[in-house]
């Protein structure tokens, strides 16, 4: 049996957001006081107090977009707490997240900063929970205004000049749940209010993103769809956690059985049905797509870290993860011509990050590997690509490859494929993802017969025990390795290890 992924670069499709490759960062546990900002007089080395290791590790990642400030936090968070003298900011209790005081000490100036040192665009979180109308309207005018108004001034006085770039904006978080248990009419009628208070400011142009569905939760995409139009809203927002267990025992992130990872893998493939139907609900009301569906959080949730804040939500990240990122970006990449931004949660300290701090420690997660994996898709265009099984003695197509385990069935090989163009030069990037745990898997690259690979070829692999993690005594355990390979003809072999994931970067003529 053959496993044959056919690849045909005439066949171009939708390009590939780059926000696709988007981060989230919340005022939740050690995300960003410990893993982010640290304060300037902070031993740990850092640049108007952000970490360098950290800015230096995102900005590797050609990091696109930044969400801030939640999350939950976003809807009892009051901008003006976070501006002006960092001793006269007022002390709040961050009830959602282990009832900490929040002091403030990082805000508005501080997390633009931080997107200017990364070079990513931030991605702003209104109050609608907890905030009005006029609070949020300030907000975006203290942010984008120029011009002498009394909020703008007092943005200077507070150390900036010039207005900063801001283009998405999200009105609420989880509005159905911890951003104000709303019903979805209710929600739609308030989301319709604040936006059209949300204004554009001299160039400045929004991208405003409305709170959507959590995972199946077709009825709110349903209502919030028949009551906005591309007018009030660029966007709708998804929020979908791969939880292996339920929401009470979510399981360990390292210590987990076969059938735990079967199943996590499972409902991390799960995303995809829903985003199919999400999307053909979308259809129905904006057959022309105007507005974009935003997947503004995803990633891996499982049982803290013994020992730690059970508020906190810090959790290891092993092969599992590294799994389950790859799987996800190849299924974004697939529905690029709908899916305009992805955020996982969350970049550092807090679910599946990319990277994890203890003091002056900082490790990058095998998670972080695979985004610096898939970078090259980013901006570049999907390639049609079809997975087939060819049958060796008959010759005959089949089904594409598919693992079991006991009553679970999952796709053996997960791909995405696409292209840019390099002074007359053809580039692909092909991105690959073995979901067996106990065997390899060969696959055939078999470009159209038009086209050959023309010589050199990055294969980075990254594999190990589906267990494996980085920790801060051995921060590279797992670590993704590239080679490179001279590649002739149209058809080429790569074997993929067991729990793997593979990235090839070639050029073709
Ligand atoms: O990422 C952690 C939390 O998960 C976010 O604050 C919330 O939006 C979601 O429920």
């Amino acid at each position: 049996m053959k496993t044959i992924l056919q690849i045909n670069p005439d066949k171009t499709l939708s390009r590939i957001a780059p926000e696709i490759y988007g981060q989230f960062s919340e005022h939740l546990g050690r995300c960003i006081y410990d893993g982010i900002y640290v304060g300037e007089d902070s031993e740990i080395p850092n640049v108007n107090g952000m970490r360098k290791d950290v800015v230096e590790a995102l900005r590797d990642l050609n990091l696109p977009v930044l969400r801030w400030p939640g999350g939950c936090f976003a809807d009892e968070y009051h901008w003006r707490d976070g501006i002006g003298p960092k001793e006269k900011r007022r002390r709040m209790v961050n009830t959602n997240w282990g009832g900490t005081v929040e002091d403030n000490s990082f805000g508005t100036h501080e997390f633009m900063e931080l997107c200017e040192q990364i070079g990513c665009e931030p991605y702003i979180a209104v109050n609608l929970g907890s905030g009005t109308v006029q609070e949020a309207a300030e907000w975006i005018e203290y942010m984008t205004a120029d011009g002498d108004s009394t909020i703008t001034k007092q943005r200077k006085e507070n150390g900036r000049t010039k207005p900063w770039h801001l283009k998405y904006i999200g009105i609420g978080n989880e509005n159905w749940g911890c951003g104000g248990s709303m019903s979805p009419d209710f929600y739609a009628n308030e989301y319709k209010r604040y936006q059209c208070f949300c204004k554009n400011y001299g160039k400045n142009q929004l991208y405003k993103v409305a709170c959507g569905p959590s995972a199946e939760d077709y009825n709110w995409t349903k209502e919030l769809m028949s009551r906005i139009d591309h007018c009030h809203a660029s966007g709708i927002s998804l929020h979908y956690y791969t939880v292996p267990g339920d929401w009470e025992h979510k399981g360990s992130a390292t210590d987990f059985s076969d059938l735990e990872y079967y199943t996590t893998i499972a409902k991390a493939l799960h995303i995809e049905d829903i985003i199919q139907k999400h999307l053909s609900i979308m259809d129905k009301y904006d057959p022309n797509h105007d507005i974009d569906l935003l997947v503004d959080e995803w990633g891996t949730w499982y049982d803290v870290e013994p020992g730690t804040n059970p508020g906190f939500l810090y959790q290891q990240n092993t092969m599992r993860d590294a799994i389950v990122a790859a799987l996800h970006l190849n299924i974004f990449n697939k529905h690029s011509d709908r899916i305009a931004m992805a955020n996982i949660a969350q970049v550092v300290n807090v679910l599946q990050a990319m990277i994890l701090t203890e003091d002056t420690k900082m490790l990058k997660t095998p998670t972080y590997d695979v985004f610096q994996m898939y970078k090259e898709h980013q901006g570049a265009r999907l390639v049609e690509s079809h997975i087939i099984s060819s049958c060796c003695d008959s010759g005959a197509n089949i089904n594409e490859p598919v693992v079991r385990y006991q009553d679970i069935a999952i796709p053996a090989l997960s791909e995405s494929v696409s292209i840019t163009e390099q002074n007359d030069q053809k580039l692909l990037t092909i991105t690959l993802a073995n979901t067996s745990l106990t065997d390899s898997l060969c696959v055939e690259l078999e470009l159209h017969m038009k086209y050959s690979f023309t010589g050199e070829a990055s294969v980075a692999m990254l594999h190990g025990d589906v267990h494996d993690c980085n920790t801060f005594d051995d921060p590279d355990r797992v670590r993704a390795f590239a080679s490179e390979e001279e590649w002739n003809g149209n058809i080429q072999t790569v074997t993929l290890p067991a729990c793997s994931i593979c990235r090839i970067l070639c050029h073709v003529s």
